[in-house]
């Protein structure tokens, strides 16, 4: 459970995870194969008047012609921590929570077709940390993903939910987007919190997996780990070999 909107405690420190201003369309966890499928939103107070969008790609991914069908269902996207324009107000270590959600290590892949929980396929659509396409340029990227953005972004495919307090409403994650075109300033108080879920008490199968897809293969979440660690090590004690006393330090 994590506070989405954007408030300052009285030491001047955001008390949610994302900025000031519009979000543009985003979903959650994209850098993993197995991100949680669903996310609850739940209006707590000062939210009458505001909305989220949501873009669902199930229709426009079911009338890309053949060879834009062909494309996307080959399409490997790989990601990059962008140093986190979503939640650019935030202290340096709070954005450390967001990256390692987010994008926990660079060049993380996952296929761009995916499907819900319930099996209704369509697109991954690619946003912040969006780096390219496996085997592309990025100028090829951004171009092709231009192209698919053009066949996606229509009204039709999207929802608007005007927010009355007390409401929660659940929205897949795996081929859905949301954005939130409410101008949120400073001394708003537009308060929402979020849950998330894999449905996987509804749909058995659909629990965590237990690797996640680097380099074209499957690393188990121990090795994982263990690459994530070694970077984090590397950053902050920079290219100097590791000593006991220095790790000791940190602690
Ligand atoms: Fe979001």
């Amino acid at each position: 459970m994590s506070r989405v909107s954007y408030q300052k405690n009285a030491k001047g420190k955001p008390t949610g995870v994302f900025t000031n201003g519009e979000l543009d369309w985003h979903s959650d966890q994209q850098s993993y194969h197995d991100n949680h499928r669903v996310v609850g939103l739940m209006s707590l107070w000062g939210c009458e008047g505001s909305q989220t969008t949501f873009l669902c790609t199930a229709a426009p991914y079911a009338t890309l012609n053949q060879d834009d069908l062909t494309m996307v269902n080959e399409l490997t996207t790989v990601w990059n921590w962008d140093g986190g324009t979503m939640s650019a107000d935030l202290i340096e270590s709070q954005k450390e929570i967001v990256r390692y959600n987010m994008v926990p290590y660079p060049e993380m892949e996952c296929a761009l077709v995916d499907q819900t929980a319930s099996c209704v396929k369509g697109l991954r659509f690619p946003s912040h940390c969006f780096s390219h396409f496996k085997g592309m340029t990025r100028e090829e990227s951004m171009k092709y993903r231009a192209h698919l953005w053009d066949q996606i972004n229509k009204p039709e495919y999207i929802y608007t939910h005007n927010w009355k307090d007390n409401q929660t409403m659940f929205m897949d994650q795996n081929i859905t987007l949301h954005a939130r075109p409410t101008n949120v300033k400073d001394g708003d108080t537009r308060t929402l919190s979020r849950m998330i879920s894999y449905l996987d008490k509804l749909y058995p199968g659909n629990g965590p997996a237990d690797h996640v897809l680097y380099d074209g293969r499957k690393v188990d979440h121990a090795e994982f780990a263990a690459m994530v660690d070694g970077q984090r090590r590397k950053e902050y004690f920079g290219d100097a070999p590791l000593n006991a006393s220095k790790i000791l330090e940190s602690a």
